[in-house]
């Protein structure tokens, strides 16, 4: 929750611990001081909710503790770790949308969305239909954060393409914005039966509200600049022992200390050399390997101000 959109009445009942956020009610209310970050309200004449929107922001911005936990000043570019974006799909009214996309029953997407846990999102699942990785284990996708993207060649940890490529595609196949986004790499049938199938690879929604805004968004992307790392939690000397401490992060290697992106160049430390195989980069159609960047470390948040 971001603490500059709450009025001082309402930062007094949290003191008090007079607002009860597991309370809907109390979440209508701060959806209306658009104080959740990266979520919008929609409200009938009444003032009843009737629906929501999710930005960008909902992934890859959150907030520091300095009010309290999970309640601070905004934090954009920083992946937010904490939400469970599987749960939260899971609990929707209605899954058909999924169930009919993907060809298999309510429980199976269920069981899929809650093996992603905090902090991660398969944004392949929809074009690939893999919910799993090979060995079983979860293909759930570390949110990466957004800032220090300059100078970053292929974006997505597997290096999918450009950041107005990647943006498009999130805007179009995966927020439900209407617009233009097209990939013929997505039509092969054999890497992405979903997508060939649906169509996915050549979203034409119209109105198109997605292509005039792609230049205005890489320019701010690429103007957000990394956050400086506190001393000791990298490896200055040694970018490239950094970028396997990254890797390992990834995929759930033994991670030494929690890793900053650094300012570095892309790297091309093999994902085979980790095994990494998330859900994206068993189908990566551009088979490359593209570091982004490293991981604060969750549970405690230590970095943040
Ligand atoms: C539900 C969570 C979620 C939302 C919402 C989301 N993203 Fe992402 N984003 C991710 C994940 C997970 C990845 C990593 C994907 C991968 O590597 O397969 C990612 C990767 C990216 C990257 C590549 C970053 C890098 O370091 O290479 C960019 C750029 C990006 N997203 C932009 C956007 C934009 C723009 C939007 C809104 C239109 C958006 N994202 C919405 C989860 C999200």
């Amino acid at each position: 929750m971001d603490s500059d959109s709450l009025p001082d009445s309402i930062k007094q009942q949290l003191k008090a611990g007079k607002l009860d956020l597991n309370d809907p009610a109390d979440t209508v209310a701060l959806l209306k001081l658009n104080a959740v970050v990266g979520v919008t309200g929609f409200f009938d004449q009444d003032g009843k909710l009737r629906s929501v929107g999710l930005q960008c922001a909902f992934c890859h911005s959150t907030v520091g503790d300095s009010f309290a936990p999970r309640i601070g000043k905004r934090l954009d570019g920083w992946a937010n770790r904490d939400l469970n974006v599987g749960l939260i799909v899971s609990l929707a009214p209605n899954l058909k949308p999924l169930t009919d996309l993907l060809g298999v029953d309510a429980d199976t997407v269920k069981k899929v969305l809650n093996s992603w846990g905090p902090g991660r999102f398969d944004a392949e699942l929809d074009k690939d239909g893999k919910a799993m990785r090979p060995d079983g284990k979860q293909a759930g996708t570390l949110i990466p954060p957004a800032f220090g993207l300059a100078g970053v060649n292929l974006h997505t940890w597997t290096g999918f393409g450009s950041v107005p490529y990647w943006n498009s595609y999130v805007a179009a196949t995966e927020l439900n914005g209407s617009g233009t986004f097209f990939d013929a790499r997505l039509s092969n049938k054999e890497q992405y039966p979903v997508a060939a199938r649906s169509g996915a690879y050549n979203a034409r929604g119209k109105p198109g509200l997605i292509t005039a805004k792609l230049a205005a968004l890489h320019f701010y992307q690429l103007a957000v600049p990394a956050p400086t790392p506190p001393s000791g939690t990298f490896d200055k000397e040694n970018t490239g022992q950094s970028t396997l401490r990254q890797q390992g992060e990834l995929c759930e290697l033994p991670c030494p200390a929690p890793i900053h992106r650094a300012g570095k160049q892309p790297s091309f430390a093999s994902r085979d050399r980790c095994g990494l195989f998330s859900g994206g980069s068993i189908a990566d159609p551009h088979v490359s390997n593209r570091t982004a960047g490293g991981s604060l470390d969750p549970p405690e948040r230590r970095f943040l101000p």
